[in-house]
């Protein structure tokens, strides 16, 4: 992920966590952001500014003014100064101030400033985490607009087994940039895009929206229903589309694949409806969408709320409801110069159930690709497609590598889009 020209305050305080921020600061400053790291004095105790102010380049403010020039750091210009603003480890202490305006370090005071989208990762013990002060004031900190970055379970500087642990810093990093591209997409930025060169050409300015993976449908708290897609073919879509210059979104369901190009934005989701509100949100915006994702057909209708025992002895039956195809419902909303593309996994009359889908869903082209081809479909490397195009149109492809059947798949598209 690619943030130059963004400029991040990272505010550190007083926690154990302090460590992981060095982290932090150094993910920032590769991603091509500037970093001000603000200190609170008590944060000093737990690492040292000459750390930070190595890895970010700048001198750490700590002290409304510099103790030797007696220079004065203004606040109201680094809070302005700021695209994104993080509290990063966000103490007890630190967290009540910012919840009750007590301005009387220079993070408080900057954070008061700030006009900047503020992300808060607290870090403490769990009883502290769960002290109806800490709760309460988070809350408020939630309604003030700040994004909580929830901590995880596990070990505490305590020792203790509990919620407190500071999220990882490459997990804020995502959450952070993450917002900074979304926000960047109605603006579009070439040079978060992150792609130059002639293959960029093609797709240059097109936003092109991508589902990719499996959804889960739950069952209880433990148990969901699913299907084996891996992902792979959809992130391979998307990363050639981003080498080719386009801006993409890829809504990803869970899965272990992960595009490696910068100028791919995801989005992970879990069950089929979050995909939809995923794909509405943006598919008002899109040049081109790709269904690539293996939605589940069929949702529970009533999921338990709490872990299905097994020890009671009657057997759990489930009423099962249809899902929104999303495919079907993007599809009717498209515009003339809006391109759709679906897939079609089959298992028989493939050709004919593709081109039956292609024209119920209202789609521009559909890439079918048959369970009956070794090495064609789920999980696999490679893949066997033949391609339909709403004008009548196929051609049927060999065995390849899932990237190589994305080239292909962008040449088809972008031959049909070009006239
Ligand atoms: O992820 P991999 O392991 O690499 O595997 C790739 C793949 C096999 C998942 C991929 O190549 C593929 O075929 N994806 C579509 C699978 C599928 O669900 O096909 P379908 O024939 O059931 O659906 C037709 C189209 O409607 C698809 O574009 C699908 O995304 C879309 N759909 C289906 C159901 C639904 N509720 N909403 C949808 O949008």
């Amino acid at each position: 992920m690619k943030l130059s020209g963004k400029h991040i305050v990272i505010g550190i305080t007083g926690g154990i966590a302090a460590y992981k921020s060095a982290n932090l600061v150094r993910l920032f400053v590769k991603s091509g952001a500037e970093v001000q790291v603000i200190m609170t004095p008590h944060a000093k105790e737990f690492i040292t500014p000459v750390t930070l102010s190595t890895l970010s380049g700048k001198p750490v403010i700590s002290e409304f003014f510099t103790a030797n020039t007696g220079e004065w750091h203004s606040h109201v210009d680094l809070g302005l100064w700021a695209d994104a603003f993080i509290v990063a480890p966000a103490t007890a202490s630190t967290i009540a101030k910012m919840a009750t305006g007590v301005a009387d370090n220079m993070l408080v005071t900057s954070y008061l400033s700030t006009r900047a989208k503020v992300f808060v990762a607290p870090a403490m013990d769990m009883d502290m985490m769960m002290h109806p002060s800490t709760v309460r004031n988070i809350e408020t900190l939630r309604s003030d607009g700040c994004t909580i970055i929830e901590p995880a379970e596990g070990e505490l500087a305590s020792h203790l087994i509990g919620k407190g642990r500071m999220e990882e810093p490459d997990a804020i990093f995502r959450r952070v940039a993450t917002f900074l591209i979304e926000n960047e997409k109605y603006n579009l930025n070439p040079e978060i895009n992150g792609c130059d060169g002639k293959a960029a050409a093609q797709l240059k300015n097109k936003r092109v929206l991508i589902t990719a993976g499996p959804t889960r449908e739950r069952l209880d708290p433990v148990r969901f229903i699913s299907n084996y897609s891996t992902g792979k073919m959809g992130v391979a879509i998307a990363d050639e589309a981003a080498r080719r210059g386009a801006d993409v979104t890829l809504v990803l369901g869970p899965c272990n694949a992960s595009p490696t190009e910068s100028g791919v934005m995801v989005v992970n989701v879990e069950s089929a409806r979050d995909m939809l509100d995923v794909c509405e949100r943006y598919f008002p915006s899109t040049d081109i969408a790709i269904m690539c994702a293996a939605v589940a057909d069929y949702t529970v209708a009533h999921p338990s709320e709490v872990k299905i025992k097994r020890e009671n002895n009657e057997i759990p039956s489930f009423e099962f409801v249809k899902n929104p195809d999303i495919a079907a419902i993007l599809g009717k909303r498209k515009r003339d110069n809006q391109y759709m593309v679906g897939f079609a996994l089959e298992t028989d009359h493939e050709n004919v159930n593709a081109i039956e889908k292609l024209n119920r869903k209202n789609l521009n082209m559909i890439v079918m690709n048959s369970l009956r081809d070794e090495g064609a479909g789920f999980g696999t490397d490679t893949n066997k497609v033949t391609i339909h195009t709403s004008d009548g149109r196929s051609k049927e492809f060999g065995l390849k590598d899932k990237k190589a059947v994305a080239s292909d798949i962008w040449d088809s598209i972008l031959e049909n889009t070009n006239g």
